[in-house]
């Protein structure tokens, strides 16, 4: 009877002690489907975070825009109401300027270019972006060039784009960037692409191969163009008023599984692509390739980088974060 006894407190005390050491709650949104990359980032930034605080934080994740659209969801952080979101880089930039310089057309050449810089940019990055919009960044996933899909036809030329109605995230180098090649592009949230692009209110968007897959664009959408303008990033972002209530340990235990987290993700997604595109193929879609006259679409969107410096925390800014990244890029 006491052996009886005995077990049984100990079996309580075994399910009720994690939860009497948890002492912060992270609630992570973002606007994917799970099993896309930036899911696997935000199931291994969950484990991680449990494994390096020692349980003392725990991480809810919310996907598929659960919690609101990504622009809502990002107030919500600033303000601490939720505390964590893995949203596209192209829709922080309306709150935090100097992330710009990630989304300038061109900037990279390929994704292992693209971890070089981003790892090396992340510590000026969070000088800026914590004054500017009240958010951290933990690391920054990479999921590929963006590509251009469209209902209508094979884009394989600049020309070809004309009359086409694009969505884009509203944001202004993504919508001055299609400008320099001669379209009016729609600016619209992440959260009404799908609705829009079936019922036919736009033509294309754009996103990367997995998105394709994982947000099941094929179903909806015939033609796909490698335009290698912009790598998709995305920061696993905090709260910094959350961030600011954590020890100098609980802080610690957040960015290594931040870092770490991302790196997964990186890894999901380079294995993800190749499998995206045969898939996407299988399933109905064209696939073009790189655009004939690329070096056009290259050209027309690098002439106007010099437009893009007010929009992107200033051109000191500019150019200290493009050395950062040429000199990471220089010495991998
Ligand atoms: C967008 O196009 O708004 C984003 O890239 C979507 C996303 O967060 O995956």
């Amino acid at each position: 009877m006491l052996v009886r006894a005995l077990a049984f407190v100990l079996a309580l005390a075994c399910t009720t002690l994690p939860a009497l050491a948890q002492e912060y709650t992270i609630r992570l949104s973002h606007g994917d489907n799970e099993t896309n990359p930036t899911h696997i980032t935000a199931l291994k930034f969950k484990e991680l975070v449990d494994k390096y605080s020692d349980g003392k934080i725990a991480v809810q994740i919310f996907p598929a825009n659960q919690l609101g659209s990504e622009e809502e969801v990002i107030r919500a952080v600033r303000n601490n109401t939720i505390q964590a979101q893995i949203p596209a880089m192209a829709n922080v930039h309306p709150v935090a300027p100097s992330v710009g310089v990630l989304l300038l057309p061109y900037l990279f050449s390929n994704s292992e270019e693209a971890h070089a810089g981003l790892d090396a940019l992340l510590p000026a990055l969070n000088e800026h972006v914590t004054k500017e919009a009240g958010i951290r960044f933990v690391g920054i996933l990479e999921k590929g060039f963006r590509v251009l899909t469209n209902s209508k036809r094979a884009v394989e030329t600049i020309d070809d784009l004309k009359g086409l109605k694009i969505r884009v995230p509203p944001n202004e180098i993504s919508i001055k960037t299609f400008r320099s090649w001669g379209v009016e592009p729609v600016p619209m949230g992440w959260a009404e692409v799908f609705t829009a692009l079936q019922q036919g209110v736009i033509d294309g968007q754009e996103n990367p191969y997995t998105t394709a897959v994982t947000s099941k664009f094929y179903e909806i959408q015939k033609y796909i163009t490698e335009v290698h303008y912009q790598i998709w990033t995305g920061p696993l972002l905090i709260s910094e008023a959350f961030y600011q209530k954590l020890s100098p340990e609980l802080q610690d235990a957040v960015d290594r599984a931040g870092l770490e987290a991302v790196q997964v993700g990186r890894e999901a997604n380079a294995e993800q692509t190749a499998e995206a595109m045969a898939f996407l193929k299988e399933h109905g879609m064209t696939l073009s390739g790189a655009p004939q006259d690329e070096e056009k679409w290259r050209e027309a969107a690098r002439g106007i980088w010099g437009d893009f410096y007010a929009n992107v925390g200033g051109e000191e800014w500019a150019n200290q974060a493009i050395k950062i990244v040429e000199d990471a890029v220089a010495s991998k």
